[in-house]
């Protein structure tokens, strides 16, 4: 394989790396420890090398599709074993990849959100109820996580979770929660000697859980059979009832299975994070707060019960402007692997090889001051879009960005835009931002009050 790159310490393969860095944070512990390392640098975990880039220039050279393609870390990988050759864990070449995206991408056109947005706002009214009956107390991220699971189970497999009748979490996160830390752990650990034996371990110790996602999945796909899915064109019914056009192919039960659990987390997730950060930033700038919440008032007028059409969606500028900084800084899926299809030099100094792969490391590249200026660290919504393209990438680069993007941004920007039009908004002037890192980066512990906002005569 290819360059070695520079290692924090100066020596190599010094398994006190895996010591010192801590496995419960460690994005948080390479934004605070990165000083120095350079825009490129490799840290050895368990006998395997993880390869960081920092850097928005050679982050826009790894976005170069003709040179690179996107590379499982060990970290997806170790996801394989729940999530199989499902769209996010899938290798590129992988046939089950290609059928399961020609047949899902219908899924996420215009028309089909079209078709989603009554659902999102449904369940955005039923969180509101909850609120209005609650003391306007709020813990932002397990409500938003809520909203965020109840509309994807609802718009992509007709499967209510339930999240506004009860105050736990629905026992299949947690169990979600447990195999998917596990497979992240297991990845990481793949190249121990132990590691079979120490997989093993693992797997019996949460054997539980792990059989209830899998009752879990195959419930869903059983309920759908029973009560026929003629003409749902749900992502269930798509992956149930459709062929291929051109190949007649259809996804195996066993595929399926895969993709639900990847949709489930993959599409509640990242964007409930995205929702938490953003209300942290709204709470915390007041000016940004009321120029949103302005906006709002503009575009909804005067009844605080007013629901945007899909169409209205799009014209929240500003909000989206605020969504999209807040992932700029804190991209809830905080990077996404690289590899050459070719042996080739990056930034025209080091050698890659198709065995090598390189980590965008997005918390930093989007906050890289040579592309976003000295103050990149400052929350502005209004900051200018750097001259170099491709340097903002919190969903992902190239045939296998995220596909789920459209729907994430539609239903971010209607919760916030009703959320503001509602309700009046304050945080606690005394939290400071805690971040728990899973598979996603999620603010914990915030929590809002929210004042009802009357109708204006
Ligand atoms: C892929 C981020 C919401 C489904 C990705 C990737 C990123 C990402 C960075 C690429 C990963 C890689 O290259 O390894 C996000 C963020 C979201 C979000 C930040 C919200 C703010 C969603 C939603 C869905 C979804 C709502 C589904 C409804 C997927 C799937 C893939 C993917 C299936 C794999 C695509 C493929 O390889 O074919 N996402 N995502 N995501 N995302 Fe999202």
């Amino acid at each position: 394989s290819g360059h070695t790159f520079p290692h924090p310490s100066g020596r190599r393969r010094w398994m006190k790396d895996a010591a010192s860095m801590d496995p419960d944070r460690p994005v948080q512990y390479i934004l605070e420890h990165h000083r120095g390392l350079g825009p490129i640098f490799e840290i050895v975990v368990f006998g395997q090398k993880f390869v960081f880039v920092t850097d928005a220039e050679l982050a826009a050279e790894l976005n170069d599709e003709s040179r690179f393609a996107k590379a499982n870390s060990p970290a997806l990988d170790g996801l394989r074993g729940i999530a199989g050759d499902g769209l996010f864990t899938a290798y590129n070449e992988e046939p089950n990849w290609q059928l399961a995206h020609d047949l899902l991408v219908p899924a996420f056109t215009k028309q089909a959100m079209q078709r989603y947005h009554p659902v999102m706002a449904e369940t955005l009214d039923e969180l509101f109820a909850v609120w209005d009956a609650g003391d306007g107390r709020i813990d932002v991220s397990s409500d938003m996580t809520r909203l965020t699971l109840e509309t994807i189970g609802r718009t992509g497999f007709s499967t209510p979770f339930g999240s506004f009748t009860t105050s736990e979490v629905h026992p299949f996160v947690s169990a979600m929660v447990t195999a998917l830390t596990l497979g992240r752990r297991k990845g990481v650990i793949a190249a121990l000697p132990a590691a079979r034996l120490l997989e093993r371990r693992l797997d019996r110790k949460h054997a539980d859980q792990l059989d209830y996602v899998r009752t879990f999945l195959d419930d869903i796909v059983a309920g759908r059979r029973r009560t026929g899915s003629e003409g749902s064109d749900d992502l269930l019914g798509i992956m149930l009832d459709q062929a291929h056009p051109e190949t007649g192919e259809r996804l195996s039960d066993e595929n399926i299975r895969y993709q639900i659990l990847t949709f489930l987390v993959a599409g509640h997730e990242t964007t409930s994070g995205a929702l938490s950060f953003a209300s942290y930033y709204l709470v915390r700038h007041p000016d940004v707060l009321a120029k949103a919440q302005a906006e709002t008032d503009a575009i909804l007028g005067d009844d605080p019960d007013a629901t945007p059409s899909y169409e209205q969606v799009a014209r929240f500028r500003y909000l989206r402007k605020v969504l999209d900084e807040s992932l700029r800084l804190w991209p809830t899926a905080p990077g996404y692997a690289r590899t050459p299809r070719q042996t080739t030099l990056l930034g025209g100094r080091w050698t890659m090889t198709p065995d090598d792969w390189a980590l965008v490391f997005l918390p930093l590249v989007q906050r890289d001051p040579k592309v976003w200026g000295e103050d990149a660290e400052a929350f502005d919504p209004e900051r200018p879009r750097p001259r170099l393209a491709g340097t903002a990438k919190p969903f992902g680069t190239g045939e296998r960005a995220c596909i789920g993007r459209q729907f994430a941004v539609h239903e971010a920007t209607m919760a916030l835009a009703r959320i503001l039009h509602r309700y009046d908004i304050a945080g606690d002037p005394s939290y400071a931002l805690r971040i728990d890192e899973r598979l996603t980066l999620m603010p914990e512990g915030m929590e809002i009050t929210l004042t009802r906002r009357t109708p204006s005569v």
